[in-house]
């Protein structure tokens, strides 16, 4: 089971839009997915149809029994969604009220990794959507993760939201055993822009060697997608969209930070081809 986190404290930079396209091709591959949506605004909960308001059991309801000492199956705070190979631990409203309520209460860290160590065999891939802002869920999340995906609009402001999401995992990474290993996803990149095409030139500059060498178009087709509440490359496989997150799902699995070829077509997007 591999244990990926999707984690920018930016907001609206594409990390629900990144969990949700890698977890349809994923499906492609018949791999088992779990998503788990750490965000109290529950975009991705809302994206398979439930209710982040409504009371019930979500993950929310680990890091609660974990602060009251109680135990509970982590398979209860799991859902079924109308794709057979995907389930989601949902978010909840309730999320917001963590860091105040319980936060501080030592163990609170693990809550996450704990609970995944028990669902090995029930999934290949657990793909976890993380709140654009630093707390109790996104620590949880970087301390179970066994990779991280770092979305990064292609804007110019998007360099500051980029620097404290880097700050934040080298905090981490010395509370951890084991290394933290990192890829920057260039998104919603507009050939036609110059805040775009500098970005881009930026972060190729800065972070050649984390950087992800193809780009995520950007493509309304997202939007329609999220309205029906379907991952993109399961509706729409060819468009612009679900091929940029196919190549960099084939260049994570990959796994080499050296195959830029795998990446063709959205590389030579960015380069305006
Ligand atoms: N490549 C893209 N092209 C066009 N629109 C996109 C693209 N990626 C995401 N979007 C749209 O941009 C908006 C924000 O994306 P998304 O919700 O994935 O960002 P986020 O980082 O998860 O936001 P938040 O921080 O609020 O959780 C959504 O409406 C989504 O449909
Ligand atoms: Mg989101």
């Amino acid at each position: 089971m591999k244990i990926w986190v999707v984690a920018n404290q930016k907001g609206g930079v594409g990390k629900t839009t990144t969990t949700v396209s890698l977890a349809g091709h994923l499906v492609k591959q018949s791999k088992r997915v779990l998503l788990i949506d750490l965000d109290p605004h529950g975009s991705m909960t809302s994206y398979f149809g439930m209710e982040p308001e409504a009371p019930g059991v979500s993950v929310y309801s680990l890091f609660k029994a974990a602060a009251e000492k109680r135990s509970v199956d982590p398979m209860r705070t799991i859902h079924p969604t109308d794709f057979e190979q995907i389930s989601i631990m949902p978010g909840s409203t309730a999320l917001a009220t963590l860091d105040r309520q319980l936060g501080s209460r030592p163990g609170m860290g693990l809550v996450l990794k704990r609970a995944l160590a028990n669902l090995v065999d029930q999934f290949d891939y657990v793909l976890i959507d993380c709140p654009p802002i630093l707390g109790v869920t996104m620590v949880n999340a970087l301390a179970a993760a066994e990779y991280l995906i770092v979305p990064v609009q292609t804007e110019y402001l998007a360099l500051k939201g980029l620097e404290r999401m880097l700050r934040t995992l080298s905090m981490i990474q010395s509370s951890r055993k084991q290394r933290l290993d990192h890829a920057i996803v260039p998104t919603m990149y507009d050939q036609r822009t110059r805040a775009s095409h500098d970005t881009l030139q930026l972060l190729r500059e800065r972070y050649r060697h984390e950087l992800w060498p193809g780009v995520i178009p950007v493509d309304t087709q997202f939007r329609e997608a999220s309205r029906m509440g379907k991952p993109l490359p399961l509706i729409a496989p060819s468009a612009r969209g679900s091929v940029a997150y196919g190549e960099l799902l084939d260049w994570l699995q990959g796994g080499q930070p050296q195959t830029v070829n795998s990446a063709s077509t959205s590389a030579a997007l960015a380069e305006g081809v």
